[in-house]
């Protein structure tokens, strides 16, 4: 039997997911530089990564992290990477609030047609209210965005399913073009949506491009379980990644499906020196680049609350419940309490990675936490963050990834083209 194999994602922020990033010597500087997002694609392409990433979002906040404020539009963006790479996945956020099934599946399966199979939908229910103001709308209420998401994805996946993959026939002699009996419409007539289909595309490479999905509420979760390919976690210790790994899988055969259906990537990301010592300085560096300003609206946007009326140095407030950022704000929550920080300890982790989890050390550190992790039901592969680009991500793809190669954790090379390939998932047959 072939040896169980990690995944590896790329999430990209051009200025790196370090809040100050850009400030670190030689670093790329925009998420506006298209010569820059190739120079990453490539890279991440050279170190055989399964996806890269886009988030998104619908506001600008002059004070928030660079690559959160201005930023290309994603599936604009991944459609021009597309002619730039050859086998990566390009993955993008699409929000289920604010979009509407049929331009989101119509657009995820073009750039399935256009990247040949390596398309794939990160499918968010858009926790910031300020995006409300922008196309008119109150911002619904946490339970209602997702019970509009189950509706939404469900829609998204009947969309795609309209054309059997032999419905266009291109007959020169008959001069049929398309089989009338391989095409449905999808009579979709909902609370939330109403769709007749079928779509204006025909099947795409994936038969459906990949879903993502990160939400880490109860509710994210149970929509993750039904509709999911890859699962994107917030975790900050081991011992909480295993706990999150084995309640996710555990919902799994609830929906009809096996422990393997869903890939599940925690993020982390990772400082990598030639010694701990050298990663460690790194990181120390990155951190003196940090400010109030921008630490306390990253903070205050995990928490979805805002924090820059709080103590610095004082304890972390009790938040309670909270409904804007269930995943970040529980887990970071936890982790203050558990090691007794003040509000700046929490702003400097969170500046760090966005409060995802930070791995500083050599490539060999690096490398034997990733595999104690995935050997021990802690993850499927990692969501990678790179503090800051091309340098952050180079020493992972030069010095990481070779020891997971010879380690036969990580593949050689590409064995398959499209992304559902990579992560070793079947095409789904149309029912
Ligand atoms: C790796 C990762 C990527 C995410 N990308 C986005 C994004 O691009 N846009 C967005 O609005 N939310 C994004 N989120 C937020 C979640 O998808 C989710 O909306 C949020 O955690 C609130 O949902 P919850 O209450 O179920 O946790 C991301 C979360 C993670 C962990």
């Amino acid at each position: 039997m072939m040896k169980r194999q990690m995944h590896l994602g790329l999430f990209i922020l051009g200025t790196g997911s370090h809040v100050a990033g850009w400030r670190y010597p030689g670093a790329f500087d925009s998420f506006q530089d298209f010569a820059a997002i190739q120079e990453i694609g490539r890279s991440a392409e050279r170190g055989k990564f399964d996806l890269i990433f886009m988030g998104d979002n619908l506001y600008a906040d002059p004070a928030a992290h660079p690559s959160y404020t201005l930023r290309l539009e994603p599936m604009t963006m991944l459609s021009a990477l597309a002619m730039t790479t050859s086998h990566i996945g390009l993955g993008a956020t699409a929000s289920t609030t604010y979009g509407d099934p049929w331009s989101t599946a119509r657009a995820f399966a073009s750039l399935d047609h256009i990247s040949n199979g390596r398309a794939a939908w990160n499918a968010v229910t858009t926790s910031n209210a300020a995006s409300g103001a922008n196309f008119g709308r109150a911002h619904p209420d946490h339970s209602l965005r997702y019970e509009i998401a189950e509706e939404f994805v469900s829609t998204v996946k009947g969309l795609w399913d309209c054309w059997a993959d032999d419905a266009i026939v291109k007959d020169r002699e008959t001069g049929l073009y398309i089989d009338p009996a391989k095409v449905r419409t999808l009579d979709h007539d909902g609370p939330y949506f109403k769709v007749k289909g079928p779509l204006n595309i025909g099947r795409s490479p994936q038969g459906q491009p990949v879903v993502l999905q990160a939400g880490g509420s109860a509710p994210g979760q149970r929509l993750a379980a039904r509709t999911a390919d890859v699962v994107f976690s917030v975790v900050q210790d081991f011992d909480e990644a295993k706990a999150q790994y084995t309640s996710f899988k555990s919902l799994l055969p609830g929906f009809g499906r096996g422990a393997d259906a869903v890939t599940m990537l925690p993020g982390v990301m990772p400082v990598v020196g030639r010694t701990d010592r050298e990663a460690f300085d790194k990181l120390k560096t990155l951190q003196s680049f940090v400010s109030s300003t921008n630490a306390l609206a990253m903070l205050s946007d995990r928490l979805g609350t805002d924090m820059s009326a709080y103590d610095l140095d004082g304890p972390v407030p009790d938040l309670g419940e909270n409904d804007a950022y269930h995943a970040f704000a529980k887990v970071m929550l936890a982790k203050a309490r558990r090691e007794n920080m003040t509000l700046r300890d929490l702003y400097n982790l969170t500046a760090a990675a966005r409060g995802h989890w930070v791995l500083a050390g050599s490539a060999e550190t690096v490398a034997d936490t990733l595999q104690y992790w995935f050997e021990n039901s802690a993850a499927d592969g990692f969501n990678v963050m790179p503090p800051y680009f091309p340098a952050g991500l180079d020493d992972f793809v030069d010095l990481v990834v070779p020891i997971l190669q010879e380690r036969g954790l990580f593949r050689a090379d590409y064995e398959g083209t499209t992304l559902r390939d990579h992560l070793g998932l079947d095409r789904p047959e149309r029912p």
